[in-house]
């Protein structure tokens, strides 16, 4: 069967001074084009390891991470990533980030002009073209996570890849973003991984929840549908039976049926 995304069977391991770790065991999951999915699990589970793994920037111990039925096993432009502390360069102008990117992946397709009308729409996207001349030192956390978004988009990559990109920031900015997220994923249809261990943001942002079980060997545990029309909002959805009913399922996975047990290191 062929998927957009394909995760088939990876186990993860890592080994250090002889000591081996097994981090993801057995995870294999489908992602359709245009699906927004969710990945929910305790800290130290195996969630950004899965997801550098769908990056590239890790290689699987066993398993594969097929796109479009390519096999991936570096990272590329066709898979962009937004972590959770911006990665800008903080000698480049919020322009110059999102232009080193357009650059680098449109080198002899676009011409300049066209390239620089391709940086200012994506950062119109994201509503940071006021800020364009300005450095990251001059922009607070949610306009740098903001560029950051736009940068990633900005190369038109096929999955949008997000580890706990909001997790930094405070629930005020945190709520404009996820509205952004949900608005540009309406409007572009792009499919896209976020991790998260916000349950709130999960329901309201995915079609799908993917749930870990606790580490070490941590495999998918379940995986929720959410079946809430879109477009989303949020004050609609706080008492809506559906998003109640979500919510109330993760909750139960993360705090009843797999509590996080503080490991005794
Ligand atoms: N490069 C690495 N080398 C060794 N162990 C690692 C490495 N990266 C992650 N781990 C281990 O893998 C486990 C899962 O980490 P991670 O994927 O970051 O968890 P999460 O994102 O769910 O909090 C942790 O126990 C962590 O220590
Ligand atoms: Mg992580």
């Amino acid at each position: 069967m062929s998927s957009y995304l394909r995760i088939d069977h990876i186990d993860k391991s890592f080994e250090r001074g002889g000591v081996r770790t097994e981090v993801l065991k057995d995870i294999t999951l489908t992602i359709d084009k245009g699906e927004f999915v969710s990945i929910i699990g305790h800290s130290g589970c195996g969630k950004s390891t899965l997801l550098n793994l769908i990056a590239g920037l890790t290689r699987v111990s066993a398993g594969a991470v097929l796109l479009e039925n390519l096999e991936v096993n570096a990272p590329g432009p066709d898979r962009a990533v937004v972590f959770q502390n911006h990665s800008l360069l903080p000698w480049l102008t919020v322009y110059e980030n999102v232009d080193l990117a357009v650059s680098k992946v449109f080198s002899g397709r676009k011409t300049k002009a066209e390239k620089h009308d391709w940086v200012m729409h994506n950062l119109d996207l994201v509503q940071m073209a006021h800020a364009k001349d300005k450095r990251p030192a001059e922009i607070s956390g949610g306009m740098k996570q903001r560029v950051g978004i736009a940068r990633a988009l900005s190369m038109e990559p096929k999955v949008l890849l997000l580890d706990e990109p909001f997790g930094a920031l405070d629930a005020l900015t945190r709520a404009h973003l996820q509205d952004a997220v949900m608005e540009i994923h309406g409007r572009l249809g792009n499919t896209m991984i976020m991790i998260t261990h916000d349950v709130d943001e999960a329901v309201l942002l995915s079609d799908r929840i993917v749930m870990m079980t606790n580490g070490p060997a941590a495999r998918i545990g379940e995986i929720l549908e959410v079946p809430i029309a879109r477009p989303r909002n949020r004050i609609e959805l706080a008492s809506d039976r559906t998003y109640l009913k979500c919510r109330e399922a993760v909750l139960k996975f993360l705090y009843e049926r797999h509590r996080f047990v503080e490991a005794a290191e």
